[in-house]
Order: C-alpha cells, then structure tokens, then sequence
C-alpha cells in the first residue's frame, strides 16, 4: 500500500484527481471504477476543470460505479445516478452509453447484479477502481459481516451507515434500506484502487482499515492484501496513524 499524505481536503483532492488524470492519459480508453459520498466531490471538480481546460480526455473512458441505493429512480436527486451526472458526467465528454451503474429500480435482485457483473466483464475489468471509506470501515455498500462477499449483490444497509447518510435525506425514514453494490471480489480484481479519505472524523477506521487485522468486520482491511493501492488522505484522516 502507498500512502500519499495530502494537507487537507483540497490538497488530497488535487493529488487524487492526479491519479485519475495520468490514468486516462497513460491509458485513454480505461475502464473507470467510480465512487459516490462526499469525498471525491472535489476531485471530481478537478477533473471537470482540466477537461475544460483541454488538457483531459474521457471520449474514449468506460465508467463503472461502485453501487446504486436499491429502489431510487434515476431521476432522484439522491441516486448515485443523479449524483455521477451532477458531478462529473454532465460535464465531461464521457459518452454516455460508457457510464455504468446498478440499476436501482431492477426489483429483481438477483438479475440485476448478475448483469452488472457481466457489464464490467465485458468491458474488459476495471483499471483504476476509486473508492471512499465508510466511518464503519465500508467500502461501496460492503457493510462489516462474516464474511467477504464476493461479487455485486443486494445489501440491508447498517443502522450506523443510513444514520451517516441521512443528511441528504429529508429524514432517515426516507433513506433507501438496501442498495446494490460490487462485492469486496469486484473490487479487488481492479488493476489498481485508490482511496480517498478526509478529516478527523476517519482517523480511527483509517488506522484500523490500513494498519489492523484484515478481517470482513472492517471491510476495507481487504485492500491490504491488494497488490496496488493508493491511499491519499489528508493529515486529520492519517492523525492516528504512525507513519514515521
Ligand atoms: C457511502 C458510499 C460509499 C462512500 C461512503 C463514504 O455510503 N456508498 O461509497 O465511500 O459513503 O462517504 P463520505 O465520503 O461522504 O464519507
């Protein structure tokens, strides 16, 4: 694992859109694993700034997210769908038959993972995965369990992650119960991952994911065992850490 120590939340969003932007360059047609949560918003911006700027090209990028609340049209400003178009997509030159993301109104579960499953397969596999950090140690909708679960499927969200989520929400009532997300399999068969994360309030799961056990309690301490990680977190995210 590399740890890239960013100043604070700006800095990691530069250095993190970084990663992104010599991804597309050194590999122009990548395939893009995508991430939603307040956490990348800033990279996002980055990478809508140099395109305008003329210095990157996503013509030729094939995006895959990482997971879509279960039930949610595409339409609701609080899909991951609604939330990839606002912040990056409407934005960039992505084409838009290229951008993946479950289908949160396929009601039949089974279907529905089966066939984002096959969508990254055909697409060739992910290149960059871009994932942020739950404060339970989460990543895309993988909650804390026995055991890692390998490939997309249905989740019943935990009490603590509706809780975290619930502030884009009228009230938590209204925050989905389930989503569909890659499994901790998915993920780890990207060629590469890089991870996000910002502020005090993910100093301690940082340590514990990073630098504790690996165990599917603490879903990200899998990444551990993955042969090229990226982690770029600010110094409140790292102020638990001991990186001397
Ligand atoms: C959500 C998303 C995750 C994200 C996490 C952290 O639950 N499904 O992909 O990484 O929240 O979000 P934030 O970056 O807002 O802390």
């Amino acid at each position: 694992m590399k740890i890239v120590k960013a100043k604070d939340y700006e800095d990691m969003s530069l250095k993190a859109a970084k990663v992104i932007s010599a991804q597309v360059i050194m590999k122009p047609n990548c395939v893009l694993g995508l991430a939603t949560g307040s956490t990348p918003i800033g990279l996002y911006k980055n990478l809508v700034q140099w395109y305008n700027e003329g210095n990157l090209d996503f013509g030729d990028v094939t995006t895959v997210n990482l997971d879509e609340y279960r039930g949610l049209p595409k339409e609701n400003d609080q899909s991951y769908y609604y939330f990839m178009h606002t912040n990056l997509f409407d934005y960039v030159n992505v084409n838009p038959e290229r951008t993946n993301l479950p289908d949160g109104t396929n009601p039949d579960a089974e279907q529905e993972c089966a066939r984002y499953e096959a969508v990254i397969q055909e697409a060739g596999g992910i290149d960059l995965q871009l994932l942020g950090l739950g404060h339970n140690g989460h990543i895309g909708f993988n909650e804390p369990a026995d055991a890692f679960d390998k490939e997309t499927h249905c989740v019943d969200l935990t009490e603590r992650t509706i809780e975290a989520n619930k502030r884009f929400f009228a009230s938590a009532d209204e925050v989905p119960k389930q989503a569909y997300t890659m499994g901790i399999g998915t993920i780890m068969k990207a060629k590469k991952i890089l991870v996000v994360v910002s502020g005090a309030d993910k100093a301690d799961i940082v340590k514990e994911a990073f630098f504790g056990p690996v165990t599917p309690q603490v879903p990200a301490s899998v990444l551990q065992l993955h042969p090229d990680v990226t982690i770029v977190a600010d110094e409140a995210a790292l102020s638990k850490c001991d990186l001397s």
